[in-house]
């Protein structure tokens, strides 16, 4: 595995195996994730460390640990020491000397995971730092994609990544996975959004149209309006770029449309888009708790789940 053994703190690098390794153990689980539960971390005691705000990955990560028998401890920063000046390193020193043995982070700095893990004796999994990387959402992208295009069906397809994706951490880490998969990447948005990123293996445009033209898959960004950029304004990137059926229309016809949320419905995409036939966005949402156990399993014990290990779990439920 890339993610040499103990973190996962990107998936930059990742081959396309090391993706089908992980997904693979994530559709194992998936049979678990209306219920029951397995007990591989039965002695593990996981700190969430999110200092920036979360729903999906937060309780998705949460309740996946508890499946697979962890106990969970949530250290939100609002009302730890970290309020009163403590450094990421000083929590990060004593959460590992009182115990936990994985330690699952969010921070807005880019690289806060990297220092994380270098004070850590445990694992550590990085849940989003700023603008960097989020790859556990990139692989819950790619177990989605997977059940929709099967195992090469990515190969040869275009995905356009639409929207602010300069501030976005989930499109760096998807365009890992996605090209790896053998995609061609587009990334799309006006140019404040899309500057700097010709160093990706990506074709980078402001024309929504070019993008979306044939495109297998659509995948929406989040306008992080506490981001907006200078020469960005609200109305013209509605009318530029909002996902709408109609331009859907110019995307292959079995297209399909993703969006790791918080989704602000009416700018990046419209309701009808966003709750329609083409959207996965509440598949996204479902295939984190199966991703994040097999994410949490092969870090923390080293193991995936093997149907064998799941039979007795299976045989209680
Ligand atoms: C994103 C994040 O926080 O990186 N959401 C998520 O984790 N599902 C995207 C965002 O905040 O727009």
């Amino acid at each position: 595995m890339s993610w040499s053994g103990r973190h996962l703190l990107d998936v930059e690098g990742w081959s396309e195996s090391d993706v089908d390794r992980v997904v693979t153990v994530a559709e194992d689980f998936r049979v678990l994730s209306r219920g029951g539960a397995v007990t591989y971390l039965s002695n593990t005691h996981v700190a969430l460390l999110f200092a920036e705000p979360s729903t999906r990955t937060r309780l998705s990560f949460e309740i996946a640990a508890r499946r697979l028998g962890a106990k969970t401890y949530v250290l939100d920063p609002g009302s730890s020491s970290m309020v009163k000046g403590e450094t990421l390193v000083d929590t990060v020193r004593n959460l590992d000397a009182i115990g936990f043995s994985a330690l699952v982070v969010r921070h807005h700095r880019a690289g806060a995971a990297a220092v994380a893990a270098r004070y850590f004796g445990g694992t550590v999994i990085n849940a989003g730092d700023g603008w960097h990387a989020h790859p556990t959402q990139a692989l819950v992208d790619a177990f989605t994609l997977r059940d929709v295009f099967g195992q090469t069906g990515l190969r040869g397809r275009k995905v356009a990544i639409v929207g602010d994706v300069l501030h976005s951490r989930v499109a760096r880490s998807n365009v890992w996975t996605l090209t790896g998969a053998g995609a061609e990447v587009w990334l799309c948005g006006p140019a404040a959004w899309v500057q700097g990123l010709e160093s990706l293996p990506v074709r980078v445009t402001t024309d929504c149209g070019a993008a979306l033209r044939d495109a297998a898959v659509v995948m929406g960004l989040r306008v992080q309006k506490e981001r907006m950029a200078p020469g960005v304004s609200l109305s013209e990137y509605v009318r530029d770029y909002q996902v709408t059926e109609s331009r859907l229309m110019r995307t292959a016809p079995e297209s399909v449309y993703m969006h790791p949320g918080p989704i602000n419905e009416g700018v990046e995409v419209t309701r009808e888009v966003a709750r329609g036939p083409r959207s996965l966005v509440l598949e996204q949402a479902r295939n984190g708790v199966p991703m994040r156990m097999a994410v949490l399993s092969l870090l923390a014990v080293g193991v995936g789940a093997t149907p064998e290990m799941l039979e007795p779990a299976l045989a209680r439920s």
